[in-house]
């Protein structure tokens, strides 16, 4: 799913980058620290956003996008209001979290690193959280829920769906 990244619906944000370029431009770590105010102004970096940096800051638009690709706390796509993780960790995943995985991923038609086209849903990869006696885990929006099974999945997202 491609998302559409509107100009105009982002112009005091653009502004707002103009200024973080201007303040950082000349400083060490320029970079990092322009991709991290970004990612927080817009919530998410999109290539149009990689393009104006590269092109005022001077830096190839490949060495950005090589940086945006290789840290995971910068995303190429907008985030949804909740955010889903099912446990990929080694208790969970003994417990049968892949099919708790692939259930959610069915019900919303996305896959991890994805968000639904209405923006109400993103999936993440999720380690441990510590709560390995409930696994198979999974996360919603801070929320958490253990001891699943593929017949609750629809049930719980309906929840959030309809909020
Ligand atoms: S392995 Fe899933 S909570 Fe620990």
């Amino acid at each position: 799913m491609e998302f559409k990244f509107d100009y105009d619906e982002n112009k005091e944000k653009l502004e707002k980058l103009e200024d973080v370029i201007k303040a950082n431009r000349d400083k060490r770590g320029a970079l990092m620290t322009v991709l991290h105010q970004a990612q927080h102004l817009f919530g998410y970096l999109p290539l149009e956003v990689q393009e104006i940096i590269s092109s005022k800051m001077f830096i190839p638009l490949s060495e950005i996008y090589g940086v945006v690709t290789f840290y995971s706390q910068f995303s190429l796509t907008p985030k949804g209001k909740y955010e889903i993780g099912v446990c990929e960790g080694t208790a969970c995943y003994v417990k049968g979290s892949q099919a708790i995985k692939e259930k959610v991923m069915e019900s919303l038609n996305i896959a991890v690193g994805e968000t639904t086209p209405d923006l109400n849903f993103s999936m993440q990869a999720t380690r441990c959280i510590g709560a390995c006696g409930l696994a198979p885990v999974m996360t919603i929006g801070g929320d958490v829920y253990g001891k699943l099974k593929a017949n609750d999945i629809e049930e719980i997202l309906e929840k959030y769906r309809s909020k």
